[in-house]
């Protein structure tokens, strides 16, 4: 049976860990995968989770099942931190997932059987597990132009164009905020436009928002979903708790349906159950109960709060760090860019070759579309980072 099988591809950020992770280099930089490091360069358990970790501990009593939606709490916690007082908060459901690429699938199935002929539009580029995803889902994915690589913006006329075409078989996925892999945001007006557009020509807004917190503030973040929750008759969301809560390996996420009333997002939970019955039946349950327990407790959710505008902020700085190095040391603006991105990730607009070449002669890592990840950093490293992009931007 095996035999037939080709050799496979592998996924271009996972694997890029494990390159990592066996490079003997000891000047090594990590901007691969999107996990936040600290000026230690380590990945701590944040705070509120160690508290959180010891009341679940004291407290829980059984590992007895939870239940399909997994924690009821932790899904309410989840539509309550991304839609708080919009319309949509009657018309909503939510079950806890893997995840968010767990959610991702669990939507991109529930997509296929509601409505089969369904085409997903991912933004160009997108996070790299969307196509797999959708695909895997039995859906059809195309492309809206999204990126410029000449501003390093977004090219707002282009992806407007695009999705003016987009219609009522037609699902458009949003990056909710912290556009991975670009860095590179829509505005509030833009979520506007494209709010104006669905509701004209009938295509269903998808948003993912993995990095709640990370861009401009958990509020700020969730505005242009707001937004469009409040004005869209359907939409589909997901989200997770792997940057924000720091939970990465417990795989804690939520996919979220926002229907026309009621019955109706009632049977679309329903489908949801059943789709995760016969794919992983429940969720873990550890994440969640650790999620649940701070927000039900206004001491945790104040530390919190406090550690994820702390991980922001310290973002920014070192977006700015990089980008004055840059200025001052080599003269050069070409990389203003990256202060104007938001959340972990930048795209620097170098090639395959130039990003084989950070990590060959530099042992940088990041990935090979030119995406960075800024959380990745220490204030220590960023001399010798923007050396090596200035060097390697040189040589090309
Ligand atoms: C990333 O984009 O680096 C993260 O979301 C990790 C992942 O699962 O790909």
């Amino acid at each position: 049976m095996f035999s037939q099988l080709p050799t496979p591809t592998l996924d271009p950020i996972l694997s890029l860990s494990v390159a990592y992770r066996n490079d003997a280099r000891a000047d090594k930089v990590d901007l691969g995968i999107g996990v936040y490091k600290n000026s230690q360069g380590e990945t701590p358990i944040m705070e509120a989770i160690v508290q959180a970790q010891k009341i679940v501990a004291e407290t829980q009593t059984t590992k007895a099942y939870v239940g399909l939606a997994g924690c009821e709490e932790f899904n309410q916690s989840m539509i309550d931190l991304l839609l708080s007082g919009t319309s949509a908060m009657d018309r909503v459901a939510a079950i806890q997932t893997p995840g968010a690429s767990g959610a991702l699938r669990m939507l991109g199935d529930l997509m296929a059987v509601a409505q089969p002929n369904t085409t997903i539009w991912l933004s160009n580029p997108s996070y790299v597990n969307h196509k797999p995803v959708m695909e895997a889902a039995g859906l059809k994915v195309k492309y809206y132009r999204y990126f410029s690589p000449e501003t390093k913006q977004v090219d707002l006329d282009a992806m407007m164009a695009d999705l003016a075409t987009a219609g009522k078989d037609d699902v458009v996925l949003l990056h909710g905020c912290c556009h991975n892999p670009t860095g590179a945001d829509i505005d509030f007006a833009t979520w506007q436009a494209i709010t104006a557009l669905s509701q004209k020509n009938g295509f269903t807004p998808f948003v993912d928002i993995a990095y709640q917190g990370f861009g401009d503030g958990l509020e700020q973040d969730a505005q242009g979903l707001r937004y469009m929750a409040d004005n869209v008759e359907e939409m589909l969301i997901t989200t997770s708790c792997s940057k924000n809560f720091g939970l990465y390996r417990e795989r804690t996420g939520a996919a979220i349906v926002v229907g026309q009333n009621q019955k109706e997002v009632a049977n679309a939970k329903g489908k949801l159950l059943t789709l995760a019955r016969s794919t992983y039946t429940m969720p873990p349950d550890h994440g969640a109960a650790l999620v649940k327990t701070i927000l039900q407790s206004d001491a945790l959710t104040h530390t919190w709060k406090q550690e994820l505008a702390q991980m922001q902020q310290r973002l920014v700085s070192l977006r700015t760090q990089l980008c004055q190095t840059l200025r001052n040391d080599f003269q050069t603006s070409q990389f203003d860019f990256i202060e104007q991105h938001k959340g972990m990730f930048t795209v620097l607009g170098f090639t395959q070759e130039q990003m084989a070449r950070l990590r060959e002669e530099y042992a940088i890592y990041g990935v090979g579309d030119g995406r960075i990840n800024i959380a990745g950093l220490t204030e220590k490293h960023v001399p010798y980072v923007a050396k090596a992009i200035f060097d390697v931007a040189q040589q090309d």
